[in-house]
């Protein structure tokens, strides 16, 4: 069972110690949504009226409410983001994953001071998964949060334990577009440069950084039902993506794994793509199971997205392309098939210093995907990685771009692999090769993992027209006509087909359990 460890992010966080534990079983006996959300209720009202009793009662100023809160037992109250972690706990735990929690205020103290580091190494030790919610500081992180990332880097044994094991993360925030966003993605970074596998939110609400809250004084999160929602679909995505990884266990498949480099911007003398052949070559050297081809796309037409009301144009088979552009030389309805079949993808893009001799389809091959996500996330639970080559100087951040778009797919974010170029030479080609290896390596257990458990418990992930008036009235249609069922039937069968891939006898440690 992947144990998921929730961390709480703020110094004014309610729990630590045996609160820890006591909030785990508590979460654990929450039967609904409706039970959570009151028990949220409960949780930060206490908290609030710990402030206020303190403050009332005993005539006390701010800074000697805040000094008894300091010495309270940890067992009772929530804070904003921890209440928002336990909603995320308790999607993880309905998704079958086991639970743990901890509070950074116990070892990253109010004085600045680092303590009991021994006692967070275990639990980081014995988690598969982090959970990590805290509030918006200048939209950004607070520095609980930055001293875990600091100490994840630092601590040699928690920074080798956490590579390709799984992070998705949660903000709170005082007000809407506060800097929610802003703060998942730079944790996102950060962690997938820790070499940790990334997800976001899962398709019952957005599918998109993670879980986001609105609240700004304690006592005030349970008011935001649609972000303990996104709350609750993070945990889910954990568990659902653990699930992954822990039944790639023994599995073995017949043919290989297949690495697509979609190459989406290369200068003229195409460089990028020389390159790029090279390491893949280094790279089916080193590691056996994996081919790795790359698609090279800058020369292709690509149309824009004309942003039509109802995407795709119908539900049928995967196989089918079904975006409402259908000029014959258009790249996605000429390729449809060939961009559905990878099982892991590194999203390529060379970036000179010369920009005209930049060929680039970058932006319009990623909104022209929209159609992919809304059919059903026909990319979902991929492994993805950018691979951009830069020149020195050339500024880019496409790779940021890469990362926080393709989230949206509900993929699997790996490290990015970024090559440096000076004078037609790279820089950095060893950490280049090396990178692209422990891609080939994650894309082995996801893909192996992802064909198992689609075939055990498959996928029903549906894409929700959240915020689209005319495509949430196609959907409810197609759940009153049956459509959605049959489309749901349809993906199973597909399921089933791709599990011929798996090797007789592939069995995982989670099926003996559960078979
Ligand atoms: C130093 C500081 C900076 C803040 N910056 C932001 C911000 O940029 N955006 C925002 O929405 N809220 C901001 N807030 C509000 C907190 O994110 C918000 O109160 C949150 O609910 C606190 O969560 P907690 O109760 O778990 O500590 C800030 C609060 C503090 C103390």
């Amino acid at each position: 069972m992947t144990t998921v460890l929730g961390v709480s992010a703020s110094l004014r966080n309610a729990r630590f110690g045996r609160g820890s534990r006591q909030l785990c079983d508590d979460v654990k006996g929450l039967v609904s949504r409706d039970a959570l959300i009151s028990y949220l209720q409960h949780q930060t009202a206490l908290r609030a009226d710990d402030v206020f009793a303190a403050a009332q009662q005993q005539n006390l100023t701010f800074d000697q409410v805040y000094a008894r809160l300091r010495k309270a037992h940890g067992d009772r109250g929530l804070s904003n983001s921890e209440a928002a972690l336990a909603a995320g706990l308790w999607g993880a735990s309905q998704g079958g994953a086991g639970i743990s929690h901890c509070g950074l205020a116990d070892y990253f103290t109010y004085s600045g001071e680092h303590r009991n580091l021994e006692e967070l190494r275990g639990k980081v030790l014995a988690a598969d998964a982090i959970l990590l919610s805290g509030p918006v500081y200048f939209g950004d992180r607070g520095s609980p949060a930055q001293a875990f990332i600091d100490f994840l880097r630092e601590d040699p044994n928690c920074s080798d334990h956490i590579r390709g094991r799984l992070y998705a993360g949660i903000a709170v925030g005082a007000k809407r577009n506060g800097g929610q966003e802003t703060t998942l993605i730079y944790q996102l970074v950060d962690m997938t440069n820790l070499d940790m596998l990334v997800v976001g939110n899962d398709s019952s609400t957005t599918s998109q950084y993670g879980g986001t809250a609105v609240a700004g004084d304690v006592g005030t999160l349970s008011d935001d039902t649609y972000g303990i929602d996104t709350a609750i679909g993070t945990g889910l995505r954990l568990a659902r993506v653990g699930n992954v990884l822990e039944r790639q266990a023994g599995v073995a498949l017949r043919d290989d794994v297949r690495i697509a480099i979609w190459l989406l911007q290369d200068d003229r003398q195409h460089r990028g793509r020389t390159l790029m052949e090279a390491i893949c070559t280094e790279v089916e050297k080193s590691i056996d199971g994996v081919s790795i081809s790359v698609l090279d796309l800058t020369e292709e037409q690509i149309l824009p997205c004309i942003a039509c009301d109802v995407c795709p144009t119908g539900r049928g088979p995967r196989d089918d392309y079904r975006c409402i552009i259908t000029a014959a030389k258009d790249l996605f309805k000429s390729r449809h098939r060939d961009l559905i079949t990878p099982d892991a993808i590194l999203l390529g893009a060379y970036s000179p210093v010369e920009r005209s001799s930049v060929r680039s389809v970058y932006q319009r091959f990623i909104e022209r995907t929209r159609y992919l996500r809304r059919d059903d996330y026909a990319l979902g639970d991929i492994l993805v990685a950018p691979f951009v080559i830069s020149e020195v100087n050339s500024n880019q951040n496409l790779h940021i771009r890469m990362l926080t778009s393709f989230i949206r797919h509900n993929t699997v974010l790996h490290h990015p692999i970024i090559g440096i170029e000076h004078e037609q030479k790279l820089l950095n080609q060893d950490a280049v090769i090396q990178q692209s290896i422990g891609f080939a390596r994650n894309a082995l257990r996801v893909t192996a993992g992802r064909l198992r458990t689609n075939v055990k418990q498959g996928n029903s992930d549906h894409y929700q027209p959240v915020g689209y008036l005319i495509s949430e009235r196609q959907f409810l249609e197609d759940k009153v006509t049956g459509r959605l069922q049959a489309s749901t039937e349809q993906r199973q069968r597909e399921s089933l087909e791709l599990s011929q891939r798996l090797r007789d006898g592939s069995h995982s440690s989670r099926d003996k359990e559960s078979d």
